[in-house]
């Protein structure tokens, strides 16, 4: 097993794409802190419930869960929920995945569509990886950022996630640079268009012209991109850093 012996943190792990994540690791032995997403001033917001069924799969492997809830996009909620979680538990891995789309044509988009989708995607990766670096310089441990292909490629309606996702990979280039005398390895993954709840909402006319800028002809799915990050969190990558690994079915070279 890969990550046997591993304590692996997973962002938005409640479902989709980072649920796939906390799965695969947790298949490869990693114990899991598995975040998901709750708002400490609007009480509403938290996804608890599927949180909790997540870690029941991942205990029927055999594996530990911690559980913690924050706004990925309230900086304070970080900072006071990853101090708490820090006296039990300290992750060895961190994928930061959770990640939102506001999408809107440039003229159209309103400064909360610019400002939530930075917020979220871009300083919130920021704020959670500055919080955890200095413990995680104790193992040499591997941080990485689920960014776009869109950061890479741009598109229309999407100037906000794409800065964002370029910006991240940007992130994970320049932390690589500081932390590889410590033997923290960063690297991002950017993935092209994958069946999730969050591309499910595309008009189909719009998922039928991604497609055909695919050359493998199919979406990816969750697992595809779980399979990446395996790679990027275990030994097998020690020698990779400040990569970005493209994983689009070939729609951006
Ligand atoms: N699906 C795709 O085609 C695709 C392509 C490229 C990149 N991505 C990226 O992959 C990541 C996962 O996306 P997905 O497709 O699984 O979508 P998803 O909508 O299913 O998952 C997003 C996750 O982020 C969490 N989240 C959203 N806002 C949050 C907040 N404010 N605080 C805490 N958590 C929050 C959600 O609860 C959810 O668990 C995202 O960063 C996304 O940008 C997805």
């Amino acid at each position: 097993m890969l990550l046997q012996g591993k304590r692996a943190m997973i962002t938005g792990a409640s479902r989709g794409i980072g649920k796939a994540i906390a799965m695969e690791f947790a298949r490869e032995g990693a114990d899991i802190i598995l975040h998901y997403y709750e708002n400490s001033k609007d009480t509403t917001i938290t996804l608890k419930d599927e949180a909790e069924s997540v870690a029941a799969d991942i205990r029927a492997l055999g594996r530990d869960v911690h559980l913690i809830g924050f706004d990925i996009g309230d900086r304070d909620d970080i900072d006071a929920k990853i101090k708490t979680m820090l006296k039990e538990v300290t992750p060895d891995v961190l994928v930061n995945n959770a990640g939102i789309t506001k999408d809107n044509l440039v003229m159209r988009m309103k400064p909360e569509q610019w400002d939530d989708v930075i917020n979220v995607n871009l300083s919130g990766s920021f704020f959670l990886t500055k919080a955890l670096v200095r413990p995680m310089l104790r193992s040499a441990g591997s941080i990485i950022f689920v960014a776009s292909v869109i950061g890479q490629m741009g598109n229309a309606g999407q100037v906000n996630y794409a800065a964002s996702k370029a910006g991240v990979i940007g992130m994970a280039k320049s932390l690589a640079r500081e932390l590889g005398s410590k033997k923290v390895r960063c690297n991002a993954i950017a993935p092209g268009f994958i069946e999730t709840e969050m591309t499910a909402a595309m008009a189909p006319e719009a998922k039928a012209r991604l497609l055909e800028l695919v050359p493998l002809k199919e979406a990816g799915t969750p697992d595809d991109i779980a399979k990446a990050a395996l790679f990027l969190a275990s030994d097998m990558s020690r020698y990779i850093t400040g990569e970005v690994l493209k994983v689009n079915g070939g729609m951006y070279m």
